[in-house]
Parts: structure tokens; sequence; C-alpha cells
């Protein structure tokens, strides 16, 4: 029986692995390593970046793992000189497509409003957003991390038709647990999703916010993964540095694999689409 909320797990390469032979590779590699898994419970995905796109595709050939990208561009044509178009990124064979990085936000100058027309880009050309939201160590010290979150949710999702939605990936990302040595502890994960579910109930409605899939971002590594995925709410990961070896990935679809099935097997999410 398949999962309501089939899990994600992804590893968004940034500009890490940066030449064509080294993308091959890793995809060569991951094949080797992965072979298959039951997609019918878990779904993963590669972000690498725009040059890599058709590179990845071609070695990962027929292993299930899907392709995104980091960013894309608000508008299909027109004068974006540097941008690239969402219609350019469908023909790449990209699914999923990444906005809001704490990076983008921080280093780029991108706004709530800017992911929203972004989101609004993906659903014109049948692409999943991965959106990012969370919140700053300043704004969590002064305990407004809820209320970041909630305006993220509803800016960034604003116009967007409720069935659109529930395809879409919401990932939590504390932005002061990006490049570190631990993740954020279990009881913020916790409560972090539980808020993220509620934001897209009050938005909504609770069958949409069960269906949306949420899942936990910032320094997860082998160690803390399985932990992280057991908490309800949690329906995947997005992983960077700790992905970037491709064996290392295949060892987090594993994890991932297994905990879906414990879900499936206790009946948590069982007997869903
Ligand atoms: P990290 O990065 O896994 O290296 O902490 C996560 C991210 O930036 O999304």
């Amino acid at each position: 029986m398949p999962l309501k909320r089939k899990m994600v797990l992804g590893s968004n390469w940034k500009i890490y692995i940066s030449s064509r032979d080294e993308a091959r590779t890793y995809a060569r590699r991951l094949k080797q390593e992965l072979k298959t898994y039951d997609t019918g419970i878990v779904e993963a995905y590669i972000l690498p970046d725009f040059l890599n796109l058709d590179a990845v595709s071609g070695a990962l050939g027929s292993l299930p793992v899907s392709l995104g990208a980091q960013d894309v561009c608000w508008e299909e044509s027109g004068a974006y000189t540097g941008e690239v178009s969402p219609l350019l990124l469908k023909e790449a064979g990209c699914k999923y497509v990444m906005l809001g990085h704490s990076e983008r936000r921080s280093f780029f100058g991108e706004s709530d409003e800017d992911v929203n027309k972004k989101v609004l880009a993906c659903y014109r050309n049948g692409m999943v957003p991965l959106v990012l939201i969370g919140e700053t160590r300043e704004e969590r010290d002064k305990d407004l991390a809820m209320d970041v979150i909630k305006t993220q949710l509803k800016t960034c999702l604003d116009g967007i038709p409720a069935d659109f939605l529930r395809e879409l990936v919401i990932m939590y990302e504390p932005r002061w647990a990006i490049g570190c040595k631990d993740a954020a502890s279990p009881e913020i994960i916790e409560i972090s999703h539980q808020m993220v579910r509620r934001g897209i109930e009050e938005l909504y409605d609770a069958d949409v916010s069960q269906a949306i899939r949420i899942i936990y971002g910032g320094s997860v590594n082998l160690e803390n993964a399985g932990r992280i995925l057991s908490i309800p709410d949690v329906d995947g990961l997005g992983i960077t540095r700790a992905s970037l070896d491709p064996v290392k990935f295949a060892g987090f679809i594993r994890i991932t694999e297994k905990e879906a099935k414990k879900r499936r097997k206790i009946g948590i999410d069982a007997g869903g689409k």
C-alpha cells in the first residue's frame, strides 16, 4: 500500500560538485551503489548546478532519482540577464526546483515575494517547488521563529491553488543550522514542523495540510538522520555536505526507506493516494 505522504529526500549540490566529470562520476557511482529502492514510499532527488543537469541526467540513466534545479527565473522569457527560464529547466528534465534557500536570501537578496513569483512559474510549467522557510538565529532568540515561519508561508504560497499545494514540498531549514556540526534539536524540529502543518491548515484546510510533505534541512548527517526521520511530521530530508559522497547519499536513501517501511507497517499515513 502506498504512503499517503511519500517520503522525499534530496541532495542540493550548491556548487560543490562543479565539473562535469565529477558530476557524471557521482551519478554513476550512485547508480552502482543503489541499484534500486522502493519508489512507492520514497523519492530521492539531486539538485546539481544548471550546467550539470544534462550530465547528471545522462549518467543516472534509468535510476529513479529525480532531477531538480537550485533556482529559476519567474518569467519564461524576456529581458532577465543571467537568469534561467523555467521552460529550459523543464526541457532539461527537472521535476523539482528549490526556491528561497537561505543563501539565495542572504547573498542574492531574494524575498518571500520573489519566491512566490517563482512558485507560480513552477506551477505554470509543471515543476514541483521545494519551498525553503526558516528563521535566523536572531529571530529565534527573540522568540519570533513561529511568526517568521507563518509570514513566509503566507507570502511564498500566495495565490497557489490547493491542488498544486498537495504536490509541493516545504523544507523547514532553520538558517542558523545550515553548515554546522549539529542539526537543530529534535524538539525544535518537531515543534516547527507541527507549526508549518498548522500554518498550512490555517491558510488552506486540514486535508491539504495532511497531504503536503514537510522535510527538514540543516546539518543532517548519517548519525542524526534516523532520529530526525522518526519525528512524525518530518517527511524527509534535504542535505548538502553529508550527501556529496554518492555512497553516503545512497545510505541516506536506505535510512529513509527504512523509516517509510516502518510507517507503512504501523499504519501511520498508510492508505493514501
Ligand atoms: P548542510 O546544508 O546539509 O551542509 O548543512 C543544507 C542546506 O544548505 O540546505
